[in-house]
């Protein structure tokens, strides 16, 4: 999609990531309504950003919050749903509250779930639309210690592959994309402390922006960055037993982590 003709509603526009691709979305020509949950800061985001930028605040979690984000970009005239928001849930399956948990799922797959529900039939209308969705290596490279939160990242995949596939004979294009670890907030200490042992790569937030703008711009489907994550990702989908192995090798370093939360 050219940039230059995109009215974008990005999701966690607040964010590490979100505030990278804010920025570089609008210096490709785009517009954007961005949306987060603190209005001071949405406030100092959109004026950073300039003239025909706007902003909506809301709990994605709750049905509220969807219907003010879905209101609000049909009203701006959205032709790109970017959900970008997103929380991190790393930690022992069993130790992990329930409350937690059900807050991973309404708020990584549940909720761009509902955004996209929302508003496909206002982006089927428009002459060229895109629906993008933010995850993660662990939705196809699941890991010890992110049950929860690679679920709601495998969710978010499957759910993407399926609807660009049911949505082939329109003109609203589906991208689906998996950055590795980022530096972001969304990482605890204990997981930037994990991922020292574990000599796992962070990317910059810069970076992988730059790459989600060109996956845009390319109107690529799918996009996993990184290197050997993205190796190890398509391993698992053929041979999940070796993953099974390198990982329990792993098991005992990834629990003093997780135990260290
Ligand atoms: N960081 C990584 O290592 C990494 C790696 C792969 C993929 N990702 C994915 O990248 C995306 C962006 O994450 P990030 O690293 O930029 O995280 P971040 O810095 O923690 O930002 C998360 C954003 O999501 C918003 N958000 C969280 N819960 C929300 C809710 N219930 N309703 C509305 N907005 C909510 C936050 O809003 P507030 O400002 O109001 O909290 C914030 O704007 C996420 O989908 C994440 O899973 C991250």
């Amino acid at each position: 999609m050219q940039l230059s003709d995109a009215r974008i509603l990005l999701t966690g526009a607040t964010g590490g990531l979100g505030q990278a691709l804010a920025r570089q979305l609008a210096d490709a020509g785009a517009h954007l309504l961005v949306a987060g949950r603190n209005t001071p800061q949405l406030a100092a985001l959109t004026n950073a950003l300039g003239a025909g930028h706007s902003s909506v605040c809301a709990e994605l979690s709750q049905p509220e919050g969807i219907a003010a984000a879905a209101g609000a970009a049909r009203e701006f005239g959205v032709n790109l749903l970017l959900n970008n928001a997103g929380i991190g849930g790393f930690g022992l399956y069993e130790e992990q509250a329930w409350s937690d948990i059900e807050m991973l799922l309404a708020t990584n797959l549940a909720a761009p779930m509902r955004l996209t529900h929302a508003l496909l039939p206002w982006l089927k209308q428009q002459p060229e639309a895109a629906i993008v969705n933010v995850g993660s290596t662990f939705g196809s490279l699941p890991f010890a210690g992110f049950a929860a939160y690679s679920a709601t990242k495998a969710g978010l995949r499957g759910f993407s592959q399926a609807l660009r596939r049911e949505l082939a004979d329109t003109d609203v294009a589906v991208i689906h994309l998996a950055p590795r670890a980022i530096d972001t907030p969304l990482n605890s200490e204990a997981v930037n402390a994990l991922n020292r042992a574990l000599k796992n790569q962070s990317d910059s937030t810069e970076l992988v922006a730059r790459q989600v703008v060109e996956a845009i711009r390319r109107g690529r489907g799918e996009s996993h960055f990184g290197f050997p994550e993205r190796f190890f990702a398509w391993l698992n989908g053929v041979a999940p037993a070796l993953i099974d192995q390198g990982l329990a090798g792993k098991l005992a370093t990834i629990k003093q982590h997780a135990g260290n939360k």
